[in-house]
């Protein structure tokens, strides 16, 4: 089975009536890269009544307080089985998801993609509970750097969490940027979640004046930090980082402020070196960044590459997502392209993680990429925006319905959260007994 994955792109292209009109070029190519647009909330006020999630299966719970099997399972390995329960919200009960990934709303008939969940082959994964979460991280601050993938998951843990506790959007006390930059307050909790967006984590510019758009190549300076999150960084405990499709678009390298190379630039003289390079080098600035960085102290997650599932065309070709269910391991395994962005991604981890380690820095990874590439039914395709419009839409194959497999992130996250809060108790304790 192959996907049309060489030309994929960030999420949802559309042309919209929006403030930022001044990126809205007359041709629909020119548009595509105007990132994903606007968190709004929405139209939608809907009061968020509490939705108890589906009662979790006790023995699987407390088989997280045994530390020995808790350490030694890999919960990244297993399969999607079919899971008769309803999620644990829906478009009436969360009122902070964008319409983007809004499938509900905009009539997706199909409802199968709802009811699978994630079972590790070594045990059980817990079902989220958002008090559990909230305790965990009360008193602290988390947030998401990257793209719009990235800002999925956010707002699948806001819709989570906020069935048992309601967060305040305060992102205009800190940034006039609202749009990107986000801040959540949960004051039950003292806890804040934002995120800061940073597509590519390094310093980027458009290299001609024209605005966002496809055709037009960005420049991108490898080897230099995009102050837009590395400035805010430090405040935060837990970090979750992650970056994809953005580097598939046409990019002219720079390092040293020299230009090095592109990738599908279609320049002569300019070595093409593909997306990889400028893949390898933002993630090794970013990870750098994160352990040179003289006041960050959090814990860093590293959300691995997320797989877009176009078929029948590519993303700008009428390429669609149409399925209604999972593949089986069988099925579909991580290969060629993806498995190589994705191994361009992992190995500038891996040799983070020792840098890290050495300094006393947390860096984990949510191992997500295999596990998504056999959710090809959980994409918006055409469901994620209103069809009574002249606008053009493209499919979006790249971001996640909500509720959906994107909550299962976030049910990985609360697992490691746990064991980060339990290995630490056990240092500290340790610490006190030697
Ligand atoms: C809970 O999970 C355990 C371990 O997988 C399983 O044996 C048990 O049947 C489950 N119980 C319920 C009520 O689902
Ligand atoms: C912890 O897990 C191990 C290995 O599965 C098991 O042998 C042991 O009985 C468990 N201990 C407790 C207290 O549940
Ligand atoms: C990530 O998880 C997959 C299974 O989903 C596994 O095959 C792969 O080896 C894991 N990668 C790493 C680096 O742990
Ligand atoms: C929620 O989704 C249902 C279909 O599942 C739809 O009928 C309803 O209009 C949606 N409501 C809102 C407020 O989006
Ligand atoms: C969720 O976690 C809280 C706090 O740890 C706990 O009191 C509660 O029993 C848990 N709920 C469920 C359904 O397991
Ligand atoms: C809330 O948490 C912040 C750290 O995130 C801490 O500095 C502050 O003292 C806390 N406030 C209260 C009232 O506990
Ligand atoms: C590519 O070649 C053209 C024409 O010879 C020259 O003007 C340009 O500076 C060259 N560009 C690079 C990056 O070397
Ligand atoms: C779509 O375009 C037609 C013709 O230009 C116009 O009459 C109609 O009002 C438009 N519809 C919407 C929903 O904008
Ligand atoms: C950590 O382990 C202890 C005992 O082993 C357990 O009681 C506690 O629930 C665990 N903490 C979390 C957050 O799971």
């Amino acid at each position: 089975m192959k996907f049309q994955s060489n030309e994929i792109l960030n999420g949802k292209y559309s042309a919209r009536n929006t403030t930022k009109s001044a990126f809205l070029i007359p041709f629909t190519l020119l548009l595509i890269m105007f990132p994903i647009i606007l968190m709004r909330n929405t139209e939608e006020s809907s009061p968020s009544s509490s939705l108890s999630p589906s009662s979790p299966n006790m023995s699987s719970v407390r088989n997280m307080n045994n530390r020995t099997e808790t350490k030694g399972c890999d919960i990244f390995s297993g399969n999607w089985i079919p899971y008769s329960e309803e999620p644990y919200y829906n478009n009436v009960t969360c009122k902070w998801m964008i319409d983007e990934q809004n499938c509900m709303k905009f009539g997706r008939p199909d409802e199968e993609y709802l009811h699978w969940r994630w079972k590790p082959d070594e045990c059980e994964l817990p079902l989220f509970n958002a008090t559990q979460f909230l305790e965990l991280v009360s008193g602290k601050k988390m947030v998401f750097v990257g793209d719009s993938v990235g800002r999925n998951q956010l707002q699948s843990l806001l819709c989570l969490l906020s069935q048992v506790s309601e967060p305040e959007d305060v992102s205009h006390k800190y940034t006039s940027d609202v749009i990107y930059f986000r801040r959540y307050f949960f004051p039950d909790y003292n806890f804040t979640l934002g995120n800061l967006w940073s597509p590519y984590f390094v310093r980027s510019s458009d290299a001609d004046k024209k605005g966002h758009s496809y055709n037009n190549i960005m420049k991108l300076y490898v080897d230099e930090v995009d102050e837009a999150w590395s400035s805010q960084v430090e405040n935060f405990d837990i970090v979750i980082i992650s970056a994809g499709h953005w580097f598939f678009r046409p990019l002219m390298y720079y390092e040293k402020g020299q230009l090095v190379g592109c990738n599908k630039c279609g320049i002569e003289n300019v070595t093409d070196l593909a997306h990889y390079y400028g893949y390898k080098m933002a993630f090794r600035t970013a990870f750098r960044t994160l352990t040179s960085l003289e006041n960050f102290k959090g814990v860093t997650y590293f959300r691995t590459f997320s797989p877009s599932h176009f078929e029948n065309g590519d993303w700008n070709k009428g390429g669609n997502c149409v399925r209604t269910k999972p593949f089986s391991k069988e099925e579909m395994k991580l290969n060629g392209y993806f498995l190589e962005t994705y191994m361009t991604q992992v190995n500038e981890f891996k040799v983070a993680q020792e840098v890290a380690s050495k300094k006393g820095l947390k860096f984990l990874m949510l191992n997500t990429t295999e596990i998504m590439l056999l959710r090809p039914d959980g994409h918006p395709n055409d469901y994620g925006h209103s069809k009574n419009t002249n606008v053009t839409y493209y499919n979006d194959c790249v971001h996640w319905c909500l509720p959906g497999p994107v909550d299962t992130w976030n049910e990985f996250l609360l697992y490691m959260l746990n064991i980060e809060s339990n290995s630490s108790y056990d240092s500290k304790l340790e610490s006190v007994v030697l």
